[in-house]
């Protein structure tokens, strides 16, 4: 199915099926493509069709409930065996989104706790499916309304750069990092948001910007090398970005380059934001050392487009993600509110699991 509305809503639940909207078209083209069984929802996340910890995490849980559908037994038992394989095979899709974990867990934990027929189980699938959707819009607004309690109190309305994309397109629709972008926008106090390529797959570049275009947000594109230039030069009052996973003591991984942008922003004195839902906060892990990083297929260094840019012979090392310590970190911006880094711990006990 294709269509020309440019509504941010990456994960489209209507009329008993999923869509997803294709983020490797945007921005020549938008294209919604129905994802009918749990194999094509394993592949899409795999080949970044959705991506963003959050949006990998709720087209996760309708994945699960597409497997679950599928089941054809009565048997509780065994629908349950089979859904546990179901939860494996999304899971073994990519590596670092701690929030794709937290999804499947949250719908397994669903199954097992829900009592009766193999039907009244899937019910139950369904609704957690929308309800992990739904929680995602919400705490996405949060996210940004209590953003806008720690970015800097400037005279001039401020500038903000950003990386990758954790926009709508990355969750159920508003954003992390972009969610903090367009409460600021709403409440008049942004000027122009600074978007960063994001080598190799140019989410910025392509995502960013297109969310910014479509909001009226005013967006600059730089690319990545240019961020401490700007900084020097006065441009950025504050960074703002998302996490794919944050452990116990504030380390965040991002999207690679993260780590980069965090240490020239601590060289020019500008604060440095992670937004980011409890759901992204991996509890069970003391540090970010121990955060798994995800490698992808080097094409995406050495092509740009059709076109190879690099001699045949030359070796790559691709990792998708890179870890920014959280003394570099000025504040982690929750739904629950924005706290030091070393201060999560107090929002342990509200994550739901
Ligand atoms: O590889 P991607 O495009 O899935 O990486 C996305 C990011 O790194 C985002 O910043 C992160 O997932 C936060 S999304 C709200």
């Amino acid at each position: 199915m294709t269509s020309q509305s440019t509504q941010v809503s990456p994960v489209i639940w209507k009329e008993d099926r999923v869509y997803l909207i294709d983020q490797n078209r945007l921005p020549s083209e938008y294209t919604v493509v129905e994802i009918s069984c749990c194999e094509d929802m394993a592949e899409a996340i795999k080949t970044m069709i959705v991506r963003g910890a959050p949006a990998i995490g709720i087209a996760a849980a309708y994945g699960i409930y597409l497997g679950a559908r599928e089941i054809e037994t009565t048997d509780r038992d065994q629908f349950l065996t089979k859904l546990e394989a179901i939860g494996e095979l999304l899971a073994a899709t990519r590596p670092t989104a701690v929030n794709l974990f937290w999804a499947i867990s949250r719908m397994l934990k669903t199954a097992r706790q829900t009592s009766g027929s193999v039907e009244q189980v899937q019910q139950a699938l369904l609704e957690m499916a929308k309800t992990i959707h739904a929680e995602d819009l919400q705490t996405c607004k949060d996210i940004g309304d209590k953003g806008l309690e720690v970015l800097p109190k400037t005279p001039e309305k401020l500038t903000l750069l950003t990386h990758c994309n954790a926009g709508g397109l990355a969750t159920a629709g508003y954003g992390t990092a972009l969610g903090v972008v367009r409460s600021a926008w709403r409440d008049g106090r942004l000027a122009r948001v600074f978007a960063d390529e994001t080598r190799p797959r140019l989410q910025g570049a392509k995502l960013t910007t297109w969310e910014c275009v479509q909001e009226g947000i005013p967006v600059t594109l730089i690319s990545d090398n240019m961020a401490a230039h700007c900084m020097k030069q006065g441009l950025i009052h504050a960074v703002v970005v998302g996490a794919d996973r944050i452990t116990a003591n504030g380390d965040a991984a991002n999207k690679i380059g993260t780590y980069s942008l965090a240490i020239v922003a601590k060289a020019h004195n500008i604060p440095f934001f992670v937004a980011a839902p409890l759901s992204t906060i991996d509890f069970a892990l003391s540090n970010g050392d121990l955060i798994p990083i995800e490698e992808r297929d080097p094409v995406e260094l050495y092509q740009v487009g059709n076109t190879r840019i690099c001699p045949v012979g030359v070796e790559f090392y691709n990792p998708a993600f890179d870890v920014t310590p959280a003394e570099l970190i000025t504040a982690i911006i929750t739904e629950y509110g924005a706290v030091p880094p070393g201060e999560l711990k107090q929002f342990q006990a509200k994550q739901l699991v």
